[in-house]
């Protein structure tokens, strides 16, 4: 197929302009979305497709469960004392007409021991549940797992993470391709059920989880676009949409205005891409006047060859989420204006493509950034670190209550810490800690990393206040210690998603992360706001 042709498929009829609408892909009504209902029925008689009910290894069965068994005289007992039902939270299988028992289908899942039983093993359940309603035929699922006992959490909590995890594990990437396989489409509608009355407050819970994992699902789909279809453009519409879509202000500033501001760091990441470069500022007021903002500074490298100084070709597709730091703050924003917290938040998203070209950046370059600081570009792809600088002095006007930025911003962040955990780094110790919080209640986890003046030497240059390139040994802390001399002017944290944003191999695909992190920490801050 030629190349052209492949791009044209993705896009949305031309109208007026050539460029396609972000509406075409990322439409609501082309993602998938499951409907909840709170309900407070009892799981025997409860008509769905497929009822999940939650077993213990090594105690009594569950309320739910003991339901279920006096309704079929037994059978669930004696199915769990065969031991059928593997140990580890998480496994299930699916047992078919169970007498006295309305649904057709019970998925048994495993919750591990009653006395481990916390957070980790909540998470696993719900987690193979949704992997296992997104694959199977069933339509209507009924859950019993949000009513389960988690040591210190409330029903709330329990709500609001089981809607989160069950909508975001109906996600699917709206592939353009010529055959979709109709059959297994999955759930579409789950109703939880608890075994005391529904209220407000409840409700509100599934809402919260429903809109997180939508902002989750905003947050994949964007970072899935290959990059033919998602530029600096694309991104740029896709935040005004959303910011007419939500009633809040979105300026998109060109490569003039990024002139006149100064921004040589960032603007020479994009000089050899014939895709212009867009540096997108959100709005979102829904704090009182006066309130400081959260600032969030998202990388937007919608691909990354490296440049000049050009990468290996293994693996090279995978840098099309270069821009999953972008695209969680769109997220996240999209959260938060949906759930209209009461805060007042700032999305800031420096959108560029890093291709090597006749115009490009060479290794030795020396650029001013917006701060006045100049820059001696010793490899083109440390990139990120030169389109956040200016993002990050640009954010200073905003006198923030605080920053984050959030970023895949090297590779040595995901030797040191892998697939399962963003680096965390921060000039405060108390927001450092607080995000570490979010991101242990969500499972979306991130780990501390140092960040000490000892490390700044490696940054050193003879012809420019530093380089850009802080040589291998701890290239993720350089890294961050390149951004700290970019924050002085507020409390600051940066969140490393180089390896957590997406996965590769067969399960190709973002992950959305750190958004469940994210989404805590404005949850929280709203809490405060109101509390005050
Ligand atoms: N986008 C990459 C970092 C990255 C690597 C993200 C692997 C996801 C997976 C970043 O722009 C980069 O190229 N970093 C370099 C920095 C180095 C040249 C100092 C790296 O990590 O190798
Ligand atoms: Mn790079
Ligand atoms: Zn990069």
């Amino acid at each position: 197929m030629p190349a052209d042709k492949g791009d044209r498929s993705l896009r949305r009829k031309p109208a007026a302009t050539t460029r396609s609408s972000p509406a075409a892909e990322l439409a609501p009504s082309k993602r998938r979305t499951l409907q909840f209902e709170l309900a407070s029925a009892s799981p025997a008689t409860q008509r769905c497709d497929v009822l999940v009910v939650g077993v213990f290894t090594d105690e009594a069965l569950t309320s739910a469960g003991k339901q279920i068994d006096r309704a079929s005289d037994g059978r669930l007992s004696a199915l769990v004392e065969r031991g059928d039902l593997g140990s580890d939270p998480g496994s299930s299988v699916m047992v078919f007409d169970l007498p006295g028992v309305a649904a057709p289908r019970v998925m048994l899942v495993s919750l591990g021991s009653r006395q481990q039983f916390r957070e980790q093993a909540f998470f696993k359940a719900l987690r193979s549940t949704a992997t296992l309603l997104a694959g199977s035929k069933t339509q209507d699922a009924a859950i019993t797992l949000a009513d389960l006992d988690v040591p210190g959490r409330s029903l709330e909590w329990r709500l609001q993470h089981a809607a989160r995890i069950l909508a975001d594990g109906g996600y699917r990437f709206a592939a353009p391709k010529k055959q979709t396989n109709g059959t297994n489409q999955g759930a579409r509608h789950v109703t939880l059920l608890i075994a005391g009355q529904s209220a407000p407050a409840l409700e509100a819970a599934v809402t919260r989880g429903w809109a997180i994992a939508d902002g989750i699902a905003l947050t994949r789909a964007l970072g899935n676009l290959p990059g033919n279809v998602c530029t600096p453009a694309y991104l740029a519409e896709t935040a005004q949409e959303m910011g007419k879509e939500f009633s809040f202000e979105v300026d998109v500033l060109e490569r003039e205005d990024m002139r006149s501001l100064g921004m040589g760091s960032a603007l020479s990441v994009g000089r050899a891409s014939a895709q212009p470069c867009k540096f997108i500022v959100m709005r979102y007021e829904g704090g009182k006047d006066g309130d400081q903002p959260i600032v969030l500074v998202g990388k937007g490298v919608t691909f990354d060859t490296g440049g000049v100084s050009l990468k290996p070709g293994d693996d090279l597709d995978m840098m099309k989420y270069d821009m999953c730091g972008a695209a969680s703050v769109m997220g996240a924003m999209r959260i938060a204006a949906s759930l209209g917290l009461p805060i007042n938040l700032v999305g800031i998203v420096g959108a560029v493509e890093n291709m090597p070209g006749g115009d490009a950046s060479r290794p030795g370059d020396v650029v001013t950034s917006m701060s006045g600081q100049t820059i001696e570009i010793l490899n083109t792809d440390a990139e990120g670190r030169l389109v956040l600088c200016d993002a990050l002095t640009y954010a200073e006007r905003f006198e923030p209550a605080c920053v984050i930025d959030i970023a895949t911003l090297t590779g040595a962040c995901v030797i040191a810490l892998g697939a399962q955990t963003s680096g965390l780094f921060a000039n405060d110790e108390t927001l450092a800690n607080e995000l570490f919080e979010c991101g242990r209640e969500s499972d979306d986890r991130a780990w501390k990393l140092p960040m000490g003046e000892e490390y700044q030497v490696q940054l050193k240059s003879n012809f420019a206040d530093m380089s850009n390139l802080g040589g291998r040994p701890a290239g993720a802390v350089t890294a961050a210690c390149f951004l700290s001399r970019f924050t002085k002017a507020y409390k600051w944290a940066h969140l490393d998603i180089a390896g957590t944003a997406s996965v590769g191999g067969d399960a190709k695909g973002s992950t959305g992360r750190p958004v469940p992190l994210l989404s805590e920490f404005l949850l929280k801050r709203s809490a405060a706001a109101v509390a005050q």
